[in-house]
């Protein structure tokens, strides 16, 4: 029997390829002609973040045994729905954890060191003021960083936190293990809003997670905080961020993530003041897009597919 295989989104030539020596394999987008026909043929289906697998999608797809997630949230994905349906879930929890934690860290340091380059000879005047203006009014070691939601993404950024000598808390929904937590302190939310200079969000896109972050929590963060997320859109209350930003220039956020994406003209966070938003970019480097593409193992294994 044929087993066919659709992918949906960007998947790495090589593990598209060790794929389609086992099964045959379609590449169509959710919006492209010939999606529906595929999807009805189809026993694997592979997607990353923008694919929504919800029941009416799986309806459509009376074959399916297993979706494969490239990459670590299952948000996009209906996880009752595909039990409903005895279909397997598989995804790849690990596989773009360093580089989002690079990317956090990029992130703070952008936050607190101007780089200023120079692309022409410089009198002593201008060489004098480029190093005023370089002069950074914290290190890093100096601040309090909060992590908000301390799984995988989080834990590792705690341990990359304690290295470079930063204060570190968090918060999670669960009691965490003190051992794990690489000198981190488990703190309440409000301790975390209050005592935190830069908060960093790594809560996963679970329904409950909607709007976290709004007014109040704005409210109770310190004048010159720096919020960082790289977890969900939906995570952040946008407008009251927005409102927020407006009322305190000092309040900084870096946003990698948005509610929707691409950011629509009218989104209240564009062009505001203390903003900077970024494309989704936290998981972007070659080898965490090479690690997610290999969910096809696991995929292939649902299908009773030779992987060796
Ligand atoms: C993830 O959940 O793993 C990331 O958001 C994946 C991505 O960047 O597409």
């Amino acid at each position: 029997m044929t087993v066919n295989v659709l992918i949906t989104e960007h998947l790495s030539d090589a593990a598209a390829q060790w794929l389609a020596d086992r099964a045959t394999v379609q590449r169509c987008r959710q919006d492209e002609d010939g999606f529906a026909d595929a999807l009805a043929q189809a026993h694997g289906l592979i997607v990353r973040t923008y694919t929504q697998v919800n029941a009416a999608l799986l309806d459509a797809a009376p074959s399916l045994q297993v979706v494969g997630r490239a990459g670590t949230g299952l948000d996009n994905i209906d996880l009752d729905a595909c039990a409903d349906r005895n279909i397997t879930v598989v995804h790849t929890p690990d596989a773009n954890r360093q580089a989002v934690v690079e990317y956090v860290l990029a992130l703070m340091l952008h936050c607190t060191r101007p780089l200023l380059p120079m692309h022409d000879a410089v009198d002593v005047k201008a060489w004098g003021q480029l190093r005023t203006d370089a002069m950074a009014p914290w290190q890093l070691s100096e601040l309090t960083l909060g992590i908000l939601g301390c799984g995988r993404i989080g834990t590792r950024v705690a341990q990359v936190a304690r290295a470079i000598g930063i204060e570190t808390l968090c918060c999670d929904l669960v009691d965490l293990d003190l051992d794990q937590l690489h000198g981190a302190r488990q703190v309440s939310m409000d301790t975390l809003l209050r005592d935190s200079d830069i908060i960093s969000v790594h809560v996963d896109g679970r329904p409950e997670n909607r709007n976290l972050l709004g007014e109040s929590e704005f409210a109770a963060m310190k004048p010159e905080a720096i919020l960082l997320n790289t977890s969900r859109g939906m995570v952040v209350d946008a407008a009251a961020l927005a409102t927020a930003l407006h009322a305190n220039t000092h309040m900084r956020a870096v946003l990698d993530v948005h509610d929707p994406e691409p950011i629509e003209a009218g989104h209240p966070l564009l062009g505001c003041p203390g903003a900077l938003l970024l494309p989704h970019a936290a998981s972007r480097t070659q080898a965490a897009q090479e690690a997610m593409s290999w969910v096809v193992r696991d995929v292939a294994a649902a299908l009773n597919l030779p992987v060796d």
